[in-house]
Formats: structure tokens, sequence, C-alpha cells
């Protein structure tokens, strides 16, 4: 059945749950929902919504279940899939004015908030208090722990400490005809039922709409000493990460970075402060964290001894809080700093750890047969790459027709080394394509029976994580 468009008794239904100020159909409104982080896709709503309650959600979703409206939540709009972009219309439903942290619980180390909460904030209003949340996306700045939720995001420190998934406890859901629920308890152990928290966890926003999001926490670290360590052979830098971990080393970070993620990333931040000799391939930033400063040295050291055994140039270990901000700064906004120089794609391949120095060789080999320039950077304590493809002086016509077989026959690759097609930012839109590399026929049906469960109507974020039929 099409989806209905939306009509003026529709708008005034919509004024009725949340004030005609927060009903926005004007064109600004409509632009900023109609793209997210992810290339330069747009999709625009038909409206845009803010709801403040979780009784609003819920009448607005039955409404829309009602009148076969598609709804598709968004966050911050900083997802790199696709995942909030309204690709059939309708309504955006935009978490803005979720955005109150509810409950501090310091005794049983939890955090109940809403899901438009940044995550930095959520992050510093912890750290206040003693307590820790350490999943760090790299947009951490900017995303809200709702869209960090739907993804199931990592960030560098997952390394040590595990991605969001790891830390949600339970959850308040909106299901798309209105019903509100928990979905389990707020404990550290269940073993009740079904583990409909985790299902909704990555669930991108296809299952239903997180209205409060209860999270595990712990003790505050106090220290961490981060290094950065050039390689002159980008593939001795992937097989260095594996030998810190088989020395007995966990460190809080392990991040890969390709030369030109780097030099990127200095340009477009303006960095002064690092050296890049012509003779360096790539870097690894490695950070160690704890409670004892000499320990944290000891590490360090252990490190650089093991790194050595490769051919490196000089290790740098910030000796500064600012040297570390500005090295952490030139990570983070690698994305952004590709992203300025040209259209891309980026993929999040992850592979068991192990594997990375022969994913790195992989993807290099299939840059050459079909011709695309590829910067990688990423997780690597974690096995995650990020493959930034470069548009460039591609034509439309390679980008669009031939590239695709390259990231097919990629993909093919990462899932024989045991891997999988994405690792911390999603299916969405922009790889729902390839989940058959990833998944059979059987598997495939049992998820889309799922979603049909929870939607029979399919109006919640539709043409989301699956081909449409
Ligand atoms: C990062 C984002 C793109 O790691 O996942 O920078
Ligand atoms: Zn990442």
């Amino acid at each position: 059945m099409p989806f209905h468009k939306i009509q003026q008794e529709d708008i005034q239904f919509f004024r009725s749950v949340t004030g005609d100020a927060f009903v926005l159909a004007e064109q600004e409104h409509i632009d900023r929902c109609a793209s997210d982080q992810t290339e330069d896709l747009r999709h625009p709503p038909e409206v845009v919504l803010q709801p403040a309650t979780t009784a609003e959600v819920s009448r607005i979703m039955a409404w829309c279940s009602g009148r076969n409206i598609p709804v598709t939540p968004r966050g911050a709009g900083t997802g790199l899939s696709g995942g909030a972009l309204p690709l059939h219309g309708g309504v955006a439903l935009d978490m803005k004015r979720f955005n109150k942290i509810l409950h501090i619980d310091k005794r049983n180390f939890q955090v109940t908030t809403e899901p438009g909460v940044i995550t930095q904030v959520l992050q510093e209003t912890l750290k206040a208090e003693g307590l820790f949340y350490p999943p760090d996306p790299a947009s951490k700045g900017s995303c809200f722990i709702g869209g960090n939720v739907s993804e199931n995001s990592g960030g560098p420190r997952a390394v040590k400490y595990g991605v969001v998934k790891d830390y949600v406890l339970n959850l308040e859901i909106v299901l798309p005809n209105g019903e509100v629920m928990w979905t389990g308890a707020n404990v550290l152990k269940n073993a009740t039922g079904y583990n409909l928290t985790q299902l909704l966890v990555g669930s991108e926003g296809t299952l239903a709409i997180i209205t409060k999001i209860v999270l595990r926490l712990i003790p505050a670290v106090r220290h961490d000493l981060t290094l950065l360590v050039p390689f002159r052979k980008a593939v001795e830098a992937c097989e260095a990460v594996n030998a810190i971990f088989l020395a007995g080393y966990t460190p809080s970070a392990l991040e890969f970075m390709e030369r030109e993620a780097l030099e990127w990333s200095i340009r477009y931040t303006q960095s002064a402060g690092i050296d890049l000799p012509p003779d360096i391939a790539a870097h690894l930033l490695i950070e160690v964290d704890g409670n004892h400063m000499d320990e944290l040295y000891r590490d360090a050291e252990a490190i650089a001894a093991i790194v050595a055994g490769y051919d490196v140039g000089e290790v740098m270990m910030a000796d500064s809080v600012a040297q570390k901000n500005m090295l952490w700064n030139l990570r983070r906004k690698v994305g952004e700093a590709v992203k300025s120089n040209s259209v891309y794609k980026e993929e999040d391949t992850v592979v068991p750890r192990a594997e990375l120095p022969e994913l790195l060789l992989i993807i290099k080999r299939l840059g050459a047969e079909y011709g695309f320039q590829s910067v990688c950077y990423g997780h690597a304590g974690d096995g995650n790459l990020h493959v930034n493809i470069v548009k460039g002086d591609m034509s439309d016509e390679d980008w669009h027709t031939r590239l695709p077989l390259g990231i097919r026959e990629l993909f093919k690759e990462v899932v024989r080394l045991g891997g999988t097609i994405s690792g911390e930012h999603g299916i969405g839109l922009v790889q729902k394509s390839y989940m058959d590399i990833a998944f059979s026929t059987a598997q495939l049906q049992l998820m889309r029976q799922i979603k049909h469960v929870f939607d029979p109507m399919g109006i919640l974020n539709p043409g989301k994580m699956f081909m449409e039929e």
C-alpha cells in the first residue's frame, strides 16, 4: 500500500499534540532533516515534528499508524549510513527536545537519560560525579546518545571498554502503534525472557522510538597517556596492533591513520604542532589509562619497545593536556577532513583483529583493480577499519556503477576473513544492498519477520537496512 501524503488534517492533529511551534514545515527545517553526514544524500521529510514527551510520541505514532504515514526518527544527524534520512518523506521525528538527563543513580552506577542529550554532555556530567560512560564516537561533541543507541556506536575506547550495547540496561520505547513499554529491567544481570533491550540497540530506528535510556556506568578512571607512533610501512602498523595485545597490553585506544588521513586532518584543522616526515606511511595513536601514572609510564615504555621492533620513526608521547587534545582532535576530525576534500563513501569494515594487515592489503589491491583512491583509518584495536573512498576525478558513471562492484568485492573479502560489513556506522540506506554478503536469505527473512512483528504497517524508518521488496 503506498504511503499517505500528509494533509492539512494531519498537520492540525500534530499541532494539537505538540503545539504549533513544534510542527515545522519551513524550508530550513525540511532541508536540515533531509540530510545527515552521509555522503551528499538528500531525502526531505514532508514535515518535521519536535515532540517533548513520551505521551506526545505515542499519540503521533498511533496517528501515523492509522493513516499509513512514514515516520523517520532523527537524533543530531551525525550518522554515516543515512539512518535518519526520510527516504519516503512523511514525518521526521526530531528528538532534540528529549534533552534531559533524568536521574543519576550514583549508588547503583546507573543513569537514566532522554535520547536527545549530547553524548559528551552526558559524559562530562557523569564525570563530575566520579562516573564513567566510555563509548566515545568521533562526533561525541554533537551526536545524541539516542542515535548512539540506535546505531550501536563504538569509537576509540571500544577496544578496552566495549561499545554502546555493553552499557544499555533498559529502554523505554514507543511501538509504531503508539504502545509504550520498557524493554527490560535496571539490573546488571538479566536472564528473563527474550532480550528486547539488545534487539533495540542498533535497530536503526526501524523497530520502535526510544524515549528513555538506562545506562550502566563504571567508576571514573583517573589518568591516561597518549602516544603517536609513525610507521614507514602501513602494513607494519597493522601488524604492530596485534603484537601489543599478544604481549599482554590492552590500550584504552589503538587507532590507525594512513598518512593522508593525518595529513588532510592537519590541513583541515590548521594544526601546527606535528611534523610529518615524507617517509612516514601511517601512524598508530595509542592511549593507555588507569589510576596510577607510574604504571601508565611503564606500559607506555613497554609498548614503545614493542613498536620499536618495526620500521618506525620517533615515538611522540603527549606531554601536556594541550598536546594530547591536539592529537585526539586530529584523529576525530579525519572524517570531516576527507569530506571537505571531495565527495566520498565511507565503508566501515571490521575483521578479527589479527586479520587487519591482510585487510589493508586487500583494500589497496582492489583500489588498483577498480580504480579508486582510498584513505584508511580507524579503530585498529577492534579490527575496525574505516575505508574512505574518495571520488576525486572519478567519473559519475564509474562512481555509480563500477565502484559498487569494487565495494561488493571488498565486503566479500571482509566476510571471508571472518569479518562483517559494518562495525559501528550501521546499514541504513547506503549499505543495505550489500546485506546479502553478510547474511543468507534465511537470516534476512528472519530479520524481516522481526521487523514485521514490531511494525506491521512498515511505517517506521521505511527503506532502511533491507532492500525493499
Ligand atoms: C571515526 C568515525 C567516522 O572513527 O567513526 O572517526
Ligand atoms: Zn569510527
